[in-house]
């Protein structure tokens, strides 16, 4: 048992003088991998006596979840500490710029949203408009999200007492639009192309990175043999026209319910352009976007047929997009009302 705790203890430590992502991957290893201290413990466990096994096997497994999750909980503070230095390396907005405040002016997230959509359309996308008051079946039982599961965590949602609930996601909408178009998809052979910008809520702590409203443009595309590289091709060419260059982008893996494969997607660093530099951490990638090939129970749930038609769909952030393109450092500005930081912005550059 000794060697429960000191591992346990030693696990904390190790944690807490972690800072950099790369380094939890190699503790993972270290004590969970195949020849991981944690995984050598119940290896060594047949030596024991049936009785023994069962109180160790139980006490191990114990420091197995609790090594999992303190993982787990790690890698999210540092990938937020992360995007916070991404947003703080951008060039910043300046609060003193005077401003003509008797002309009125959109809001920085309202630009960036009309660009976006702008961007989209031109590539034949209709653009959706979605309720913010949705149903648990809308926002996470139509997404292979049931009761219980718990992705939901990931998303600490607002209920209202008559059990709807303030969207968390826009990715709420997807089944509605699934099924709106999913007629023209099957009888007409007209690809679905859609995206739907709107307002989202999460119980957040509020502070400079995060906040409880905050705005996501969700996109979804679905035809006979839709593949990665067509959701490579949109993404990669909306990124370069709303940064005004050319953008890499790159997938890496990542677990969302509704897509299978899922993705995060990262754009080539805006300051060094992928050369690497502090901003992105000389790895010359940001990450910027979640996405992901539709899952088949997602597309079923919307009507579709998932041996017949495929389809992507990604969920971008545009409230993180706002700041990077303006260098807005603090998410609270947005929602602040203040007229000051708020008037600076225009169309374009
Ligand atoms: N809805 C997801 C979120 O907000 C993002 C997402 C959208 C992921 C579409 C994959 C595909 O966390």
């Amino acid at each position: 048992m000794d060697r429960i705790a000191i591992l346990k203890e030693e696990i904390t430590k190790k944690l807490s003088e972690t800072a950099e992502l790369s380094e939890l991957e190699s503790i993972r290893i270290a004590y969970l991998g195949k020849k991981g201290s944690i995984t050598a413990l119940l290896k060594g466990m047949k030596d024991l006596s049936a009785d023994e096994r069962k109180t160790f096997g139980a006490e191990v497994n114990k420091l197995k979840a609790f090594a999992a999750e303190k993982i787990e909980e790690k890698t999210a503070e540092l990938k937020e500490k992360e995007i916070e230095r991404e947003i703080s390396a951008m060039p910043q907005f300046d609060i003193t710029t005077p401003v003509d405040l008797s002309r009125g002016s959109y809001h920085p997230i309202t630009l960036v949203q009309r660009q976006c959509e702008a961007i989209f359309k031109s590539m034949g996308f209709a653009v959706e408009d979605y309720p913010e008051v949705v149903t648990d079946y809308e926002c996470f039982e139509a997404l292979n999200i049931p009761k219980h599961h718990p992705a939901r965590d990931m998303q600490d949602t607002y209920y209202l007492d008559n059990g709807q609930l303030l969207k968390s996601h826009t990715s709420a909408a997807q089944n509605a639009i699934l099924r709106k178009y999913s007629k023209n998809l099957i009888e007409n052979g007209m690809p679905i192309k859609a995206i739907f910008p709107g307002r989202c809520f999460r119980n957040e702590a509020t502070d400079a990175c995060h906040e409880n409203t905050f705005f996501q443009m969700e996109g979804i595309m679905v035809d006979k043999d839709i593949s990665i590289s067509n959701l490579i091709f949109f993404m990669k060419t909306m990124l370069s026209e709303v940064f005004r260059k050319d953008i890499k982008v790159r997938l890496r893996p990542g677990f969302f319910p509704f897509v299978e494969p899922g993705f995060e997607l990262d754009i080539s660093c805006l300051i060094c352009g992928g050369d690497g530099c502090p901003s992105c951490k000389h790895s010359g990638w940001l990450e910027l976007c979640p996405c992901g090939m539709i899952h088949p129970n997602v597309l079923r749930e919307g009507g579709i047929d998932p041996d017949k038609y495929t389809g992507f769909a990604f969920g971008l952030g545009l409230t993180r997009l706002a700041m990077m393109k303006y260098g807005i450092k603090d998410i609270r500005d947005l929602n602040s009302g203040s007229l000051k930081s708020l008037s600076q912005f225009t169309d374009d550059e």
